[in-house]
């Protein structure tokens, strides 16, 4: 399922945008946006054909299928030791979407949130577009244990919202129980709401564990908005489809509210809501020999880039980028990330502060989402620019 010949070229150049295949010449590797080159799953393909014989498209509930909510809330019951309920669950067009909501639900302009630093720009994006402010926690890449008393010397009377991003894209931070218990508890004492993206909850390489944080108590959890997705985990993002879990009524009410999904404006695509289901249910075979896949990956991409002259890497321990740092070179990562591309022919993206903030500067990420030939032959390409 995971071989080179299972990867078909000739479509991800004409099907798979956002900075991959279909966005550069043809001679180019994209390790870029994190998004699998392999097919999904079948049984995905089927439940939406069976779907789609029937002919009718009718409108949806606004607060999702009752199949998918279910199947979502036991996922997390089961797989997460998180007591999810159905009734405050949804879905949403994106886990994208489901960090956006949750700012436009929780903060007012001018309020402040705190978010890791690196981390993916989704999060300062959403906080910004509804007029807030972002508050950079750094973790450096590499960091074992965060001391999470440092932030909270960051907050203030004006701050509503901690955005824990875990595992932590783009280091592949995977954060301890007793380190998320530490931040739940200030969330706690300071009375804020904890935003809990875990889209990649499901990447997470062996001995590292994962903790969902609204699994550790019913004080943290009454706090928490946990967040996922599909793109990550079964390839998927092409059907915009993530899903809301509130943990008591008032959030899921907020939440809904500013969905708009009530009147119509905004909602999950009902095909996209069957696809997810069919992952959820039946996919777990596809999921579990994708992570072997790319436990070996993560071995052979980490390995080679540790001997490349001027470059260092620390294995994720989720997630599947690797996150090297490259100040060695005395370039920056847009000099690299340029070199690469004109050079070698293989695209990555920079440490630059538009896609994971200031304290991604010196380091450049690469997908490993590919097969070992694609891989091997973006390594070799690399290998022999850089000496
Ligand atoms: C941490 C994180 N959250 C959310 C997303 C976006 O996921 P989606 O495709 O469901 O919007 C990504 C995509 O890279 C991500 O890394």
């Amino acid at each position: 399922m995971f071989e080179n010949n299972s990867i078909n070229l000739e479509l991800l150049k004409k099907r798979a945008y956002n900075l991959r295949w279909a966005t550069f010449p043809s001679d180019v590797i994209p390790l870029t946006a994190a998004d699998p080159d392999f097919p999904s799953a079948p049984e995905i393909a089927e439940s939406i054909s069976v779907f789609t014989k029937d002919r009718y498209f009718c409108y949806g509930p606004p607060e999702g299928l009752p199949d998918f909510k279910e199947s979502m809330a036991n996922y997390y019951q089961k797989k997460r030791n998180v007591p999810v309920s159905p009734a405050f669950t949804f879905p949403v067009d994106s886990a994208a979407f489901g960090i956006f909501l949750t700012c436009k639900a929780f903060l007012l302009p001018g309020e402040e949130a705190i978010i890791f630093d690196p981390v993916d720009f989704l999060f300062r994006y959403s906080i910004e577009s509804v007029g807030a402010v972002a508050i950079p926690f750094a973790i450096p890449p590499g960091t074992s244990k965060v001391n999470f008393e440092q932030m909270e010397t960051l907050i203030t009377n004006k701050t509503k919202l901690i955005c824990l991003c875990n595992p932590l894209n783009p280091t592949g931070k995977v954060f301890t129980k007793d380190e998320l218990i530490q931040l739940g508890t200030i969330a706690c004492k300071h009375n804020l709401i904890i935003l809990s993206d875990e889209i990649w909850s499901d990447i997470v390489f062996y001995p590292n564990v994962f903790t969902s944080i609204a699994a550790i108590d019913q004080e943290i959890r009454n706090r928490t908005i946990t967040i996922t997705g599909f793109s990550k985990s079964y390839g998927l993002a092409g059907l915009r489809i993530g899903a809301v879990m509130a943990h008591n009524q008032n959030h899921f009410l907020k939440l809904i509210d500013a969905s708009l999904h009530n009147s119509t404006i905004h909602g999950a695509n009902v095909l996209s809501q069957v696809a997810a289901t069919t992952a959820l249910t039946k996919c777990d075979y596809w999921l579990s020999d994708f992570l072997k896949h790319l436990t070996s990956m993560r071995t052979l991409l980490v390995n080679e880039l540790n001997t490349i002259p001027g470059f260092s890497c620390v294995a994720p321990e989720g997630c599947y980028v690797a996150f090297t740092n490259i100040t060695a070179t005395n370039k920056s990562s847009q000099e690299i990330q340029e070199f690469l591309l004109k050079e070698a022919k293989v695209a990555v993206v920079p440490g630059l502060k538009k896609w994971f903030g200031d304290g991604a500067d010196g380091y450049i990420r690469m997908s490993f989402a590919t097969s070992d030939q694609i891989l091997n032959e973006a390594i070799h390409r690399i290998k022999s620019v850089i000496k």
